[in-house]
């Protein structure tokens, strides 16, 4: 099919492009995002290739249906940017990668725990000064320490192995019980139960209308005093300046973020000859305890080749029979 690929980097270029020998599409690869300004580049294009941070709403939809696309495959696991209802409507099929590889995003949440806890990002940063005092670099062991992990799917059930593996507690909160995190000794409560007892709390549910700022100021306030957030799922499931909020006040211990909730604005790209204009985010970055990187949590070499083989296989099997098995069903 002939593809249009957009938000592309050199990474996306390559990996798609060696998964292509394989599968024979027509790629054109475009730099910008997907938005009303840009998708007049897919005109012609039966397939658009799209990311987490491509803008797939009504009007979009709309106008790639008039320009000819059938098929949305987006090179991800969320969808939270798509209009579902919109994409039915216009009759445009949209696939996904439901599953690359766990594993990348669970480990980046860990490393994540890990950094902050010990804070080797301050460590790092002091020693390549000659400064090698311990003061305010002391971190507590693991071991024995309750982690709440709120969404116990694919990347959830592999961090609870993992943590299960450092001797952690583990509790989960979750609309339907993952018989694998059962086995691990995930014990499942009520989520201000999880906020209240938990060392670590850590999110891997999708961005819905329901998960919406589920970590707002009154879920903050039944955190723990000093606990951990960690957040590799998608931005708007913490409300930023609620969080800014307890971090100031203390009551936050430490924030770990992989998603930001206007990461749209920059993320993925160099902005380190520029003045951040995004205020929210530059306070965030000021605060000694927390760890913020730009939603890498996925990329990994092996994620990358599932990811690249994933998409074009879903969109051959849409040329083939019009239909895929990684279909992302639209709201009933
Ligand atoms: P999954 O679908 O296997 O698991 C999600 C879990 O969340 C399911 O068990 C589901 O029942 C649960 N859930 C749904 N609504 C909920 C609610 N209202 N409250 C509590 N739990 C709820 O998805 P997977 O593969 O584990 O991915 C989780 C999320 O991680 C994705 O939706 C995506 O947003 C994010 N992600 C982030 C990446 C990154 O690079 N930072 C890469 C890949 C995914």
């Amino acid at each position: 099919m002939d593809v249009a690929v957009f938000s592309t980097k050199e990474y996306d270029k390559t990996f798609l492009n060696e998964a292509n020998k394989r599968y024979e599409h027509d790629l054109t690869f475009f730099k910008p995002h997907l938005d009303t300004e840009t998708v007049i580049l897919a005109s012609g294009f039966s397939a658009v290739c799209a990311f987490v941070n491509d803008q797939l709403d009504r009007p979009v939809l709309q106008r790639l249906a008039e320009q000819g696309t059938r098929l949305v495959a987006l090179r991800c696991a969320g969808f939270n940017n798509v209009d579902l209802i919109a994409a039915r409507e216009m009759s445009v099929t949209v696939v996904r990668v439901p599953a690359y590889s766990p594993h990348a995003v669970a480990e980046h949440t860990v490393a994540l725990i890990l950094a902050l806890n010990r804070k080797i990002h301050r460590a790092f940063a002091r020693v390549r000064e000659g400064n090698f005092a311990l003061d305010g670099l002391m971190g507590f062991d693991l071991f024995e320490k309750t982690v709440g992990i709120v969404g116990t799917g694919q990347i959830g059930a592999v961090v609870a192995r993992i943590m299960n593996g450092f001797g952690c507690r583990l509790l989960g909160y979750d609309v339907r019980e993952n018989p694998e995190c059962l086995h691990l000794g995930v014990q499942y409560v009520s989520l201000p139960e999880l906020l209240a007892e938990s060392d670590i709390v850590t999110l891997h549910c999708p961005l819905t209308p329901q998960t919406h700022h589920l970590i707002n100021d009154k879920a903050l306030r039944q955190m723990k005093a000093g606990a951990m957030l960690i957040n590799t799922s998608r931005g708007a499931v913490v409300d930023t300046k609620a969080v800014i909020r307890a971090l100031k006040s203390g009551h936050l211990g430490s924030l770990g973020l992989d998603v930001y909730e206007e990461e749209a604005d920059c993320f993925f790209e160099d902005l380190s000859n520029k003045v951040i204009q995004d205020d929210v985010l530059a306070r965030l970055l000021t605060f000694p305890n927390v760890i913020i990187t730009g939603h890498q949590a996925f990329f990994t070499k092996e994620a990358m080749e599932r990811i690249a083989d994933t998409t074009l296989s879903n969109i051959s099997e849409f040329e083939a029979t019009g239909t895929c098995r990684n279909v992302v069903p639209s709201p009933s």
